[in-house]
Order: C-alpha cells, then structure tokens, then sequence
C-alpha cells in the first residue's frame, strides 16, 4: 500500500535523516503515517548520506497516539508492532524530537527509538487506558524497562502525561532542547552517530534489564498499587489489565511480555468498556461544537469576574475563577454571610494543601484573588458576572435589574439557576442577549460539568464566550435549552419519582441505592439526597408531611450533616459508611399504609434498575426531540460529568442503544399497565 503523498516527509540534513510526520491535526499514527514511517526509516538506514536518523512532527504535536477513528476496523498497511520494529532495528541511532504531546502509541513510537529529545514543554503519557485499552505498541514492556516499576505503573494504570523536565529525570527524555527542535534532534544524532561507530551497540530499551529485575518475584508494590487504587478503579477492566502488562514485563522476557501485552490488549479492544469509552472521547469533542455557533465567534477575554452569592455554589464558583487565575469579586448581602463564605473557602484550599494538593503560598495566592465585598457596586469593573443567589426568581429577576443598571455593556450576565426560567431571568434587564445560564454542579471547584444554558435571546458571541470561559474554568460546558431541570435535574427528577415510589412500594432505600453503585454510579438517590441535605427547599414552618422526604426532615433527619436522613451516618464515618435506618424504615411503611400503597416484598434489581433508569431515557429522548440537547451523546457528557455515570457504560443515551430502543419502549408499556399513565 502506497504512502498517503506527504504525511511522512524525508530529508537528509547535516548527514542526518530527518523524517517528518504531517498527518493533522494531531499527527495521530493513520496506516498511511505508520506504512510512511516504515519506507522513510527504510530509506533512510540504505541511504549512505545518513549516519543517523530523526523522527520529528510537523504541527502542533508530536504523534499523539494511534488513529482513533481506524479502531475496530479491519487493519491495513503495516501493524503498529511492523513499524515499532522498523525503528528498533534500525542499525543507525534513531531519535525521537518531540513537541506538544507524545501519547499512547506516539510515545510507543519514541520508546522504540534509540533516544528522545524534548522542548520544555512537551509532555509525554499512555492515556490508553482512559480509552479502556492498555497500551498495545510495547509501551507496557518498554516504559518500566526506562522508569521503572512505580512509576510506569502510575502513568500506564492512571493514564495521566508528566512533563519533559519529569520525563529527563526519569532517564524517558535523553536531553532538552532549548532552541530549534528539529536542529538540535539533528546535532544530537550525529554525536550519537560518531559515538556508535566503532561503539557499543545502540542502546535499545528491549535490551535493558536494570530497572524491572530488581521487582521480579515481589508482588507487593503491585497489591499495594491494586489497594491504594480500588476505590477509582471500580468497576473498570482497563486499569486492572494494564497492570497485568506491567507484571507481565517485570516477570517475562520481552518478547514473551510483548506477546501477552498483545493478548491482553486484543482483548480490551473486544470489550463492550472500550467501545463506550472511545465513544466518549468523542462525545467529549463533539460537545464542544455548535452548529450555529462558528468555531472562530467572538469570545469576551475575561479579565475581572464578579460572583454573586457566597454561599454553597458561589464560593465554589469563585474558587473556579481563582484556580484559573482570574481576580474575581465575591458579593455577599451581608458580614456575617460573606465571612462565612470566605472562611468555607480558606477551609477547602486547606484541606487540599494538607492532602498535597497545593502549597501553602498557593492557597495564599488563591485567596489573594478572591475579594470578598458587600457592594453589587463591583459589577461596574466586570467582564463576567455570575449570579449565585437563592433559588427564587424574584431574588434573581431584582438581582439581575441592578446587574443590568451596573456592568459594562460589554459583560456576560450568567445565572447559576438550577432550574428556573432563564428567559425569565434576562427579561429583567434591558441586554437579554448577554444573558445565559452557567449551571455549575456542587461542589463547583471540584465538578467539571457546565451546563451552558442558552436563553431564546442569548447572542451568539454569549454563548461562544460563556462556552470558553468555562473551559478556562477547566470545565467540560455542555450546550442545553431552557426548560425545567435543564438536561441533567430533569432526568434526575425523572429517576427521583421512581425512586421514591420503589421505596414506597417496599424496596429498601439501600437496595435502591446498591443497584446504582453496583452498576457503577458513586451513590445512588437516597445516598445523593443524604449528601445534598434532604431539607432543600423545606422549612420547619410550611412542612405538611407530605413526603417521606418531609417526614424525615421533621423528624430533624435532614442528611448527612445531622447524622441522619435516609440512612445512619456514624460521627467521623461520612458518606462511606452509611448505615441502614430501622426507624426510616417504619416511617416509609408508616407513610405506604397512609396512603394505602401496596407493599410487595418481590421487587428484584432488575426492575429496579428498569424503573430507575428507564425514566430517565425516557426523558433523555424527550428532550432530544425538544432541542433542549443538541445530540443524545451531549446527554451522555452531562450525565457522566455531571453524575458520575460511569464513563465505561458510555452515558445512558450509549447505554439505551446497547440495550435496544425496542426492548425499553416494550418494557416500559408493561410497566405502564402496572404503575400507570406516567409510564
Ligand atoms: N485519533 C484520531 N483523532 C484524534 C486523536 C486520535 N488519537 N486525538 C485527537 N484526535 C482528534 C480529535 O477528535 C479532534 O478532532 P475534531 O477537531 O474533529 O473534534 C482533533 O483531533 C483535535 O483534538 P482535541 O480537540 O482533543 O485537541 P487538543 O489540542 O485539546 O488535545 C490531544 C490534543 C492532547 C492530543 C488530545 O486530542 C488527546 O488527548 N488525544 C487522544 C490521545 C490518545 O488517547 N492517544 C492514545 C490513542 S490509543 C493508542 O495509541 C493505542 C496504541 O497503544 C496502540
Ligand atoms: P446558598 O443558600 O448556599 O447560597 C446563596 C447565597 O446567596 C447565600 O449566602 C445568600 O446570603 C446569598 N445571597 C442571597 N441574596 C443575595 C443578594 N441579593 N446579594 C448577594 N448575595 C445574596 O445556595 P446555593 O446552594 O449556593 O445555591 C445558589 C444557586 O445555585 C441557586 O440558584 C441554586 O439553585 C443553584 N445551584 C445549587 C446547587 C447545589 O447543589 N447547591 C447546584 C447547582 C446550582
């Protein structure tokens, strides 16, 4: 098969090889880049004007890893292994010069030159397994040969890059190189090329030995990585697999480790985890695109932002603007609330410090960016404001008149509703088109989801912008329309309802719960509610007892914060112990008979797991087909980073086709004969 012309270019310069990879936008390694590597590093080891070779990339990257898009089609022009061996082989020094990132089979690539040279700023990583695979290009048997056991382990299992000064000492980067990449890749080969000659032989990362053997025969750093990683491993075969690879290259001989990396990878490939997992990564991207909305529309730089409301979702989102660097303006109504806010926020930048997460100059310097002021007046300076207040849309509708009376005409005006009428919103003020909903989700300096809600006159340069800065927050936004809920609460309160009814019925709330969890949610809805404080939206004063909710609260069960809610929360213990109530219990049956609810003692998982998330399918194609989401897998975005959906079931709109629209619509007649019209 012929080289696709131009994507691996080939050049002697200085008597050394230079081949280039050109293959946009991220120079990912497509069968025509791999049968293009193989006949230029061919061409250049037969060339008698090349003493040495170098691989470099055009673009903004080095290669970044195989061809997604080539997956689970059947495989053309040569395997990643034929060309990994090319380079291995090559009986002239080869050296990787790498910029931007070298990922998953880039860097394969590069661990089977002899050498690699970096900028400072590239970055080097096998994200593989975020794509439910382990490695499968012999970077599971070469990168514990060059980093070690440990470490290996943590960037093969955990999938996150280190940068180049990291990967130098390391010994995965041979040299920095400060100037031109490509000239210094150049000198750097032709002093590897004059040492070869007459020379050791070339130093091959297969060949080495030094740094896995001490480890053969121990399992313990393997156990005690597979301990101290059980918690964010559940329910995910990928990291489990890549540390089997990892074994197999501290116990086998290569090629031996190679073949059983290639067995375990084959696998992976195979498996219904990495189907939804590559799924994702594109949903991810996709999300990102709007159709009427140009990729180059103009975005508002944000210099100074404005955060109104310190309290729960306020001090998060102020937290947000600090981490990415931008001074913001915290706005309390009073002392005695914007002291508490501001002291909630030193507690959680401490927290992180104490847990290593930053320095203490670093929470000095976060704080240093938030302002804690009392005066709306500060809006006069903003680019963007966020409003973070009561849940009421007269509070936000007056809040938002001042707002409109204050900020320059070039902000963005953004409410943090959860659920009200954000037309409504910006029809307070005289500008609707600057206004939007950035729905952030609790706790907001840790969740990544924005759900950018686009009112029926938000402009497009607001959308585009609100959709940026949230990814300068680090966000993942994800475009929705205005309607109760928006996309996530709305089938959140789809699977509420069913919830509580199962409960109701005679389900126990941890079995409710257990199904969830075990399906891989981190909670399940009494869980979440005990976490979330089931006294949202209640006071002592209007309670009617009319939910179980409202009993339990007046019965001063109000979640996790006052030891108890749906279930038993054992002082110190937290969320992860929580303990299965007899009195909640009575309450629940006290309440079924009330209302002559018939109680069963045979609901099994499986119609709980129907009921639970079959509801919220259901919702998910309804707001499809209102235009309230641009795409099913847009659901899916907000439904994993949102709500923790484990990402390796894809979201519930991937998880909906796996199991078959027909199959649902059937069940959820049957379902309706039982339990009624909502069905
Ligand atoms: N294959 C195919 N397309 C890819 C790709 C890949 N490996 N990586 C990125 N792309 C596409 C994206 O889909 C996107 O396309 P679009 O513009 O049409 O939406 C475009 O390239 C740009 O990507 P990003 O928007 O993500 O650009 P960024 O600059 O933000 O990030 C990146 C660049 C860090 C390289 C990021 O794209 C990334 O992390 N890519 C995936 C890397 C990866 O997982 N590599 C391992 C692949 S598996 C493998 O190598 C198996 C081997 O072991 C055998
Ligand atoms: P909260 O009650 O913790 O904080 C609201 C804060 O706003 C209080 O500190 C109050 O003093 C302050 N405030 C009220 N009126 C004000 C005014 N006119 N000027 C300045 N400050 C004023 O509420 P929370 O949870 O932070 O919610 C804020 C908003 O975020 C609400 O719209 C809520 O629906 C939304 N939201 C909440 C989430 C959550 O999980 N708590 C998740 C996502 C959105």
């Amino acid at each position: 098969m012929a080289a696709k012309p131009d994507s691996v270019q080939l050049e002697v310069r200085d008597g050394i090889a230079v081949v280039t990879v050109d293959n946009p936008p991220v120079n990912a390694l497509s069968r025509h880049v791999r049968q293009g590597i193989c006949d230029a590093v061919r061409e250049a080891v037969a060339d008698p004007e090349a003493a040495g070779i170098v691989l470099a990339c055009a673009g903004r990257t080095f290669i970044a890893g195989a061809d997604i898009t080539e997956f689970g089609k059947p495989l053309e022009g040569p395997g990643f292994l034929e060309m990994i061996d090319v380079l291995d082989d090559s009986p002239k020094p080869v050296v990787a010069a790498i910029h931007g990132t070298a990922l998953g089979g880039g860097l394969e690539t590069a661990l089977a030159c002899h050498y690699r040279v970096a900028v400072a700023s590239a970055r080097f990583g096998l994200p593989e397994v975020k794509l439910g695979l382990c490695p499968g290009a012999g970077g599971t048997q070469r990168l514990p040969r060059v980093v070690g056991l440990e470490k290996a382990l943590e960037m093969i299992v955990g999938g996150d890059p280190i940068g180049a000064r990291e990967a130098l000492a390391h010994g995965l980067a041979d040299e920095i190189v400060d100037g031109d990449l490509t000239e210094g890749a150049v000198a750097f080969a032709r002093r590897a090329a004059a040492a070869a000659e007459g020379g050791p032989a070339l130093p091959r990362i297969r060949d080495r030995d030094e740094k896995v053997a001490p480890a053969r025969g121990d399992r313990a750093p393997f156990d005690a990585f597979r301990k101290k990683h059980a918690r964010r491993m559940r329910g995910f075969e990928a990291p489990e697999a890549c540390i089997r690879t990892v074994e197999a290259a501290v116990e086998l001989p290569f090629d031996e480790g190679m073949a059983r990396e290639q067995e375990i990878f084959a696998e992976l490939m195979a498996g219904a985890q990495a189907r939804a997992q590559q799924y994702f990564f594109f949903s991810e991207r996709e999300a990102a695109k709007i159709p009427d909305v140009p990729r180059d529309t103009a975005t508002l730089d944000v210099k100074r932002a404005v955060v109104v409301g310190g309290g729960t979702m306020g001090g998060g989102i102020s937290m947000c603007f600090a981490n990415a660097g931008i001074p913001v303006a915290m706005v309390e109504r009073d002392r005695e609330a914007l002291d508490r806010g501001l002291a909630t926020i030193r507690r959680n930048y401490e927290n992180t410090a104490a847990r290593g997460g930053f320095t203490a100059e670093q929470v000095e310097e976060r704080l240093g960016r938030i302002d804690g002021v009392l005066d709306l007046e500060a809006a006069r300076e903003a680019d963007v404001v966020v409003e973070a207040v009561f849940e009421e849309l007269e509070v936000k509708r007056e809040t938002f008149r001042r707002l409109d009376a204050l900020a320059p005409a070039h902000a963005v005006l953004a409410t943090n509703t959860s659920a009200l009428d954000v037309n409504a919103i910006a029809a307070a003020t005289g500008r609707p088109e600057s206004v939007i909903g950035t729905h952030f989700f609790s706790p907001a300096n840790v969740m990544r989801l924005v759900e950018v809600v686009r009112g029926e006159k938000s402009a497009k340069e607001t959308v585009a912008s609100a959709m940026a800065l949230s990814r300068r927050l680090r966000k993942v936004p994800v475009l929705v329309g205005v309607c109760h809920g928006f996309v996530g609460n709305r089938m959140l309160f789809a699977r509420q309802r069913e919830a509580t009814r199962l409960i109701l019925e005679g389900a126990a709330p941890e079995a409710v719960d257990a199904v969830l969890y075990d399906f891989g949610l981190p909670m399940g809805p009494f869980a979440m509610a005990d976490l979330a404080g089931l006294d949202l939206g209640w006071s002592a004063e209007t309670s009617t007892g009319s939910t179980i909710r409202e009993r339990l609260c007046e019965a001063g069960r109000r979640g996790q914060k006052t030891g108890a809610g749906y279930y038993d929360y054992e002082p110190g213990a937290g969320r992860r112990a929580p303990k299965p109530s007899p009195v909640v219990a009575r309450i629940i049956r006290e309440f079924a008979e009330e209302r002559q609810v018939r109680r069963r003692d045979d609901i099994g998982r499986e119609e709980i797991f129907e009921r639970l998330v079959y509801p919220m399918i259901n919702e998910g194609a309804k707001i499809l087909e209102e235009g309230i989401a641009l795409r099913a897998s847009d659901i899916d975005v907000v439904w994993v980073y949102g709500y923790g959906w484990p990402v390796y079931r894809g979201g519930p709109m991937f998880h909906a086709d796996e199991i078959g629209a027909g199959r649902i619509v059937a069940r959820m007649k049957e379902l309706e004969a039982a339990h009624g019209e909502e069905w």
